[in-house]
Protein backbone atom coordinates (compact mmCIF):
# COMPACT_ATOMS: atom_id res chain seq x y z
CA UNK A 1 0.00 0.00 0.00
CA UNK A 2 1.22 3.16 -1.38
CA UNK A 3 0.87 5.68 1.56
CA UNK A 4 1.24 3.93 4.36
CA UNK A 5 3.67 5.34 7.02
CA UNK A 6 4.30 7.86 4.35
CA UNK A 7 5.89 11.37 5.03
CA UNK A 8 3.57 14.23 5.36
CA UNK A 9 3.04 16.33 2.01
CA UNK A 10 2.75 20.28 2.26
CA UNK A 11 -0.32 21.64 0.94
CA UNK A 12 -0.03 25.37 0.52
CA UNK A 13 1.41 25.20 4.29
CA UNK A 14 0.24 22.51 6.03
CA UNK A 15 1.67 19.10 6.33
CA UNK A 16 -0.99 16.41 5.40
CA UNK A 17 -1.63 12.95 5.00
CA UNK A 18 -0.22 11.57 1.84
CA UNK A 19 -3.05 10.06 0.92
CA UNK A 20 -5.25 13.17 2.20
CA UNK A 21 -3.00 15.09 0.28
CA UNK A 22 -3.33 13.62 -3.06
CA UNK A 23 -7.34 14.44 -3.00
CA UNK A 24 -6.73 17.61 -2.12
CA UNK A 25 -7.91 19.59 -5.37
CA UNK A 26 -11.78 17.57 -5.05
CA UNK A 27 -11.97 18.65 -1.72
CA UNK A 28 -10.71 22.47 -2.54
CA UNK A 29 -13.68 22.92 -5.12
CA UNK A 30 -16.03 20.97 -2.89
CA UNK A 31 -19.68 22.68 -2.78
CA UNK A 32 -21.50 22.92 0.15
CA UNK A 33 -24.73 23.31 0.90
CA UNK A 34 -26.32 25.72 3.05
CA UNK A 35 -28.05 23.21 5.65
CA UNK A 36 -24.87 21.12 6.07
CA UNK A 37 -23.31 20.80 9.15
CA UNK A 38 -19.42 20.98 9.62
CA UNK A 39 -17.66 19.31 12.37
CA UNK A 40 -14.42 21.08 12.37
CA UNK A 41 -11.72 20.29 14.98
CA UNK A 42 -7.51 19.60 15.43
CA UNK A 43 -7.47 15.84 15.24
CA UNK A 44 -7.57 14.28 18.73
CA UNK A 45 -9.99 17.07 20.43
CA UNK A 46 -13.33 15.33 20.47
CA UNK A 47 -14.89 15.29 16.70
CA UNK A 48 -15.88 11.80 16.78
CA UNK A 49 -17.98 12.49 20.15
CA UNK A 50 -19.67 15.74 18.75
CA UNK A 51 -20.37 14.26 15.69
CA UNK A 52 -21.97 11.26 17.40
CA UNK A 53 -23.99 14.20 19.21
CA UNK A 54 -24.80 15.77 15.91
CA UNK A 55 -26.00 12.97 14.57
CA UNK A 56 -28.03 11.63 17.26
CA UNK A 57 -29.78 14.94 17.63
CA UNK A 58 -30.85 14.82 13.92
CA UNK A 59 -31.95 11.78 14.40
CA UNK A 60 -34.34 12.96 17.06
CA UNK A 61 -32.11 11.11 20.27
CA UNK A 62 -33.28 6.95 18.62
CA UNK A 63 -29.87 5.11 19.16
CA UNK A 64 -31.24 2.41 17.27
CA UNK A 65 -31.25 4.70 13.79
CA UNK A 66 -27.06 5.76 14.70
CA UNK A 67 -26.03 2.03 14.71
CA UNK A 68 -27.16 1.21 11.82
CA UNK A 69 -23.90 2.56 10.11
CA UNK A 70 -20.54 3.28 10.89
CA UNK A 71 -20.25 6.63 11.72
CA UNK A 72 -17.46 7.55 9.22
CA UNK A 73 -20.40 7.01 6.49
CA UNK A 74 -22.97 8.96 8.51
CA UNK A 75 -20.56 11.76 9.19
CA UNK A 76 -17.91 11.51 6.09
CA UNK A 77 -14.43 12.63 6.81
CA UNK A 78 -14.03 15.67 3.61
CA UNK A 79 -10.47 14.83 3.00
CA UNK A 80 -10.42 11.29 2.90
CA UNK A 81 -9.03 10.28 -0.14
CA UNK A 82 -10.28 6.63 -1.25
CA UNK A 83 -8.84 3.90 0.05
CA UNK A 84 -9.08 0.10 -0.47
CA UNK A 85 -12.55 -0.10 -0.68
CA UNK A 86 -13.41 3.10 1.37
CA UNK A 87 -14.64 5.58 -0.68
CA UNK A 88 -13.92 9.58 -1.14
CA UNK A 89 -14.90 11.30 1.45
CA UNK A 90 -15.96 14.18 -1.36
CA UNK A 91 -17.69 11.30 -2.91
CA UNK A 92 -19.51 10.30 -0.23
CA UNK A 93 -21.02 13.25 0.38
CA UNK A 94 -21.96 13.98 -2.97
CA UNK A 95 -24.66 10.82 -2.76
CA UNK A 96 -25.71 11.74 0.28
CA UNK A 97 -29.15 13.41 1.31
CA UNK A 98 -29.40 16.92 3.09
CA UNK A 99 -28.58 18.20 5.82
CA UNK A 100 -25.49 16.63 5.38
CA UNK A 101 -22.70 16.24 8.73
CA UNK A 102 -19.61 16.76 7.76
CA UNK A 103 -16.39 16.13 9.62
CA UNK A 104 -12.92 17.89 8.76
CA UNK A 105 -9.51 18.87 10.41
CA UNK A 106 -8.97 21.52 7.30
CA UNK A 107 -7.42 24.62 9.46
CA UNK A 108 -9.71 27.90 8.74
CA UNK A 109 -7.51 29.47 6.24
CA UNK A 110 -7.63 26.73 3.66
CA UNK A 111 -11.30 25.08 4.42
CA UNK A 112 -12.95 25.13 1.16
CA UNK A 113 -14.47 28.63 0.55
CA UNK A 114 -17.67 27.20 -0.62
CA UNK A 115 -18.51 26.92 3.74
CA UNK A 116 -17.87 30.21 4.32
CA UNK A 117 -20.02 31.61 1.30
CA UNK A 118 -22.75 29.38 2.56
CA UNK A 119 -22.58 30.63 5.94
CA UNK A 120 -23.01 26.62 6.74
CA UNK A 121 -22.99 25.96 10.85
CA UNK A 122 -19.96 24.77 12.31
CA UNK A 123 -19.46 23.43 15.38
CA UNK A 124 -16.04 23.80 16.42
CA UNK A 125 -14.37 21.66 19.27
CA UNK A 126 -11.21 22.24 21.13
CA UNK A 127 -9.29 20.05 23.66
CA UNK A 128 -6.30 21.07 26.22
CA UNK A 129 -3.24 21.41 23.97
CA UNK A 130 -1.29 18.95 26.40
CA UNK A 131 -4.06 16.15 25.91
CA UNK A 132 -3.98 16.52 21.99
CA UNK A 133 -0.64 15.65 21.79
CA UNK A 134 -0.84 12.91 23.77
CA UNK A 135 -3.49 11.59 22.32
CA UNK A 136 -2.06 12.25 18.75
CA UNK A 137 1.27 10.35 19.93
CA UNK A 138 -1.08 7.31 20.74
CA UNK A 139 -2.83 8.04 17.04
CA UNK A 140 0.27 8.25 14.90
CA UNK A 141 1.69 4.87 16.76
CA UNK A 142 -1.41 3.06 15.61
CA UNK A 143 -2.48 4.91 12.02
CA UNK A 144 -0.91 3.42 9.52
CA UNK A 145 -1.43 6.34 7.18
CA UNK A 146 0.82 8.82 9.05
CA UNK A 147 4.96 8.40 9.79
CA UNK A 148 5.89 7.15 12.59
CA UNK A 149 5.68 9.41 15.51
CA UNK A 150 9.22 8.05 17.00
CA UNK A 151 10.06 8.51 20.90
CA UNK A 152 7.13 10.62 22.87
CA UNK A 153 10.40 13.42 23.50
CA UNK A 154 10.68 13.48 19.78
CA UNK A 155 6.83 13.92 18.86
CA UNK A 156 6.33 16.31 21.47
CA UNK A 157 8.80 18.57 19.59
CA UNK A 158 7.19 18.15 16.25
CA UNK A 159 4.05 18.73 17.67
CA UNK A 160 5.15 22.48 19.39
CA UNK A 161 6.88 23.44 15.75
CA UNK A 162 3.19 21.91 14.08
CA UNK A 163 4.94 19.12 12.01
CA UNK A 164 1.99 17.01 12.46
CA UNK A 165 -1.29 16.43 10.22
CA UNK A 166 -3.06 19.48 9.82
CA UNK A 167 -0.11 21.62 11.17
CA UNK A 168 -0.04 24.32 14.02
CA UNK A 169 -2.56 23.43 17.14
CA UNK A 170 -2.06 26.66 17.81
CA UNK A 171 -3.07 28.59 14.85
CA UNK A 172 -6.28 26.29 14.36
CA UNK A 173 -7.44 26.95 17.51
CA UNK A 174 -7.03 30.56 17.47
CA UNK A 175 -8.10 30.78 13.75
CA UNK A 176 -11.37 29.66 14.31
CA UNK A 177 -12.02 31.51 17.67
CA UNK A 178 -11.28 34.55 15.69
CA UNK A 179 -14.06 33.37 12.67
CA UNK A 180 -16.58 32.70 14.48
CA UNK A 181 -16.75 36.76 15.53
CA UNK A 182 -18.73 36.99 12.06
CA UNK A 183 -19.28 32.97 10.96
CA UNK A 184 -22.21 30.74 12.96
CA UNK A 185 -19.68 28.54 14.56
CA UNK A 186 -20.58 27.16 18.22
CA UNK A 187 -17.14 26.95 19.43
CA UNK A 188 -17.22 23.52 22.06
CA UNK A 189 -14.75 22.53 25.01
CA UNK A 190 -13.64 18.91 25.19
CA UNK A 191 -13.50 19.27 29.03
CA UNK A 192 -16.12 21.03 28.99
CA UNK A 193 -18.26 18.10 27.22
CA UNK A 194 -16.16 16.10 29.98
CA UNK A 195 -17.42 18.07 32.83
CA UNK A 196 -21.13 18.01 32.31
CA UNK A 197 -22.57 16.57 28.86
CA UNK A 198 -25.81 16.87 29.41
CA UNK A 199 -25.31 20.16 29.11
CA UNK A 200 -23.35 20.73 26.57
CA UNK A 201 -25.45 18.22 24.26
CA UNK A 202 -28.75 20.91 25.17
CA UNK A 203 -26.13 23.61 23.88
CA UNK A 204 -25.50 21.95 20.61
CA UNK A 205 -29.60 21.09 19.96
CA UNK A 206 -30.15 24.72 20.66
CA UNK A 207 -26.98 25.86 17.75
CA UNK A 208 -28.81 23.47 15.49
CA UNK A 209 -32.42 25.06 16.13
CA UNK A 210 -33.38 21.17 17.43
CA UNK A 211 -36.21 21.00 20.29
CA UNK A 212 -36.02 17.79 21.83
CA UNK A 213 -37.44 16.32 24.84
CA UNK A 214 -35.85 15.64 27.80
CA UNK A 215 -35.86 11.87 26.97
CA UNK A 216 -34.00 12.23 24.00
CA UNK A 217 -31.58 14.40 25.31
CA UNK A 218 -31.04 11.79 27.91
CA UNK A 219 -30.75 9.50 25.96
CA UNK A 220 -27.97 11.11 23.89
CA UNK A 221 -26.55 11.31 26.63
CA UNK A 222 -26.46 8.41 27.49
CA UNK A 223 -25.15 6.91 24.02
CA UNK A 224 -22.62 9.25 23.68
CA UNK A 225 -20.55 8.22 27.12
CA UNK A 226 -16.97 7.33 26.77
CA UNK A 227 -17.78 3.89 27.84
CA UNK A 228 -20.57 3.34 25.18
CA UNK A 229 -18.63 5.07 22.65
CA UNK A 230 -16.04 2.62 23.24
CA UNK A 231 -18.02 -0.30 23.35
CA UNK A 232 -20.31 0.86 20.19
CA UNK A 233 -18.53 -0.99 17.37
CA UNK A 234 -19.98 1.48 14.95
CA UNK A 235 -18.39 4.73 16.56
CA UNK A 236 -15.20 2.87 18.18
CA UNK A 237 -13.29 2.13 14.80
CA UNK A 238 -12.80 -1.41 15.29
CA UNK A 239 -14.80 -1.79 12.00
CA UNK A 240 -11.53 -0.20 10.13
CA UNK A 241 -9.13 -3.05 8.89
CA UNK A 242 -6.15 -3.26 10.87
CA UNK A 243 -3.28 -2.87 8.25
CA UNK A 244 -4.87 0.87 8.36
CA UNK A 245 -5.37 1.13 12.15
CA UNK A 246 -3.49 -1.04 14.22
CA UNK A 247 -5.98 -1.49 18.04
CA UNK A 248 -3.87 -3.79 18.94
CA UNK A 249 -0.92 -0.71 19.27
CA UNK A 250 -3.42 1.76 21.05
CA UNK A 251 -7.54 1.76 20.44
CA UNK A 252 -8.77 4.57 19.01
CA UNK A 253 -11.16 5.06 21.89
CA UNK A 254 -7.83 5.06 24.18
CA UNK A 255 -8.89 7.11 27.65
CA UNK A 256 -11.18 9.53 27.05
CA UNK A 257 -9.85 11.36 29.86
CA UNK A 258 -8.72 15.45 30.83
CA UNK A 259 -5.39 15.37 32.23
CA UNK A 260 -3.68 12.07 30.51
CA UNK A 261 -0.86 14.48 30.15
CA UNK A 262 0.51 14.31 33.48
CA UNK A 263 0.92 10.43 32.64
CA UNK A 264 3.88 11.41 30.04
CA UNK A 265 5.02 14.92 30.10
CA UNK A 266 7.99 14.70 32.24
CA UNK A 267 8.02 18.21 34.77
CA UNK A 268 11.16 20.01 32.34
CA UNK A 269 8.74 18.92 29.18
CA UNK A 270 5.70 20.33 30.82
CA UNK A 271 7.59 23.71 31.56
CA UNK A 272 9.05 23.63 28.44
CA UNK A 273 5.75 23.43 26.35
CA UNK A 274 3.91 26.13 28.90
CA UNK A 275 6.71 28.55 28.15
CA UNK A 276 6.44 28.14 24.27
CA UNK A 277 2.42 27.76 24.76
CA UNK A 278 2.57 31.12 26.69
CA UNK A 279 4.22 32.75 23.40
CA UNK A 280 2.35 30.88 20.82
CA UNK A 281 -1.07 31.88 22.51
CA UNK A 282 -0.21 35.63 23.36
CA UNK A 283 -2.45 38.36 22.31
CA UNK A 284 -5.46 35.41 22.30
CA UNK A 285 -8.51 35.57 25.29
CA UNK A 286 -8.84 31.85 24.22
CA UNK A 287 -8.80 30.10 27.38
CA UNK A 288 -8.09 26.21 27.72
CA UNK A 289 -8.63 24.12 31.13
CA UNK A 290 -5.28 22.36 31.22
CA UNK A 291 -5.03 21.73 35.00
CA UNK A 292 -7.52 19.44 35.94
S1 LIG B 1 -9.93 12.05 15.20
O1 LIG B 1 -9.07 10.93 14.72
O2 LIG B 1 -9.24 13.32 15.04
O3 LIG B 1 -11.23 12.06 14.58
O4 LIG B 1 -10.07 11.79 16.76
P1 LIG B 1 -11.12 12.51 17.74
O5 LIG B 1 -12.40 11.79 17.69
O6 LIG B 1 -11.10 13.97 17.54
O7 LIG B 1 -10.43 12.29 19.16
C1 LIG B 1 -10.25 11.02 19.74
C2 LIG B 1 -10.11 11.27 21.24
O8 LIG B 1 -11.41 11.57 21.78
C3 LIG B 1 -11.73 10.60 22.76
N1 LIG B 1 -13.19 10.33 22.77
C4 LIG B 1 -13.96 10.56 23.84
N2 LIG B 1 -13.68 11.05 25.07
C5 LIG B 1 -14.70 11.13 25.94
N3 LIG B 1 -15.95 10.73 25.67
C6 LIG B 1 -16.29 10.24 24.46
N4 LIG B 1 -17.56 9.86 24.21
C7 LIG B 1 -15.26 10.14 23.47
N5 LIG B 1 -15.21 9.69 22.20
C8 LIG B 1 -13.94 9.82 21.78
C9 LIG B 1 -10.90 9.38 22.36
O9 LIG B 1 -10.80 8.47 23.41
C10 LIG B 1 -9.59 10.07 21.99
O10 LIG B 1 -8.91 10.60 23.13
P2 LIG B 1 -7.79 9.82 23.98
O11 LIG B 1 -7.25 10.83 24.93
O12 LIG B 1 -6.75 9.34 23.03
O13 LIG B 1 -8.50 8.72 24.69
Amino acid sequence: DTYLRQPWRMVHDIPMVSAFAHNWERGDAFQSRPEDIVVVTFPKSGTTWVSEIVDMILKGGNPEKCKQDIISNRVPMLEFAAHGKMPAGTEQLEAMASPRIIKTHIPAHILPKSFWENRCKMIYVGRNAKDVAVSFYHFDLMNKLHPHPGTWAQYLEEFMAGRVAYGSWYNHVKDYWERRKDHPILYLFYEDLKEDLRREVTKVAQFLGQELPEAALDAITRHTSFEAMRDNPTTNYTMVPSHLLDHGVSPFMRKGAVGDWKNHFTVAQSERFDQDYAQKMSGTDLHFRTQM
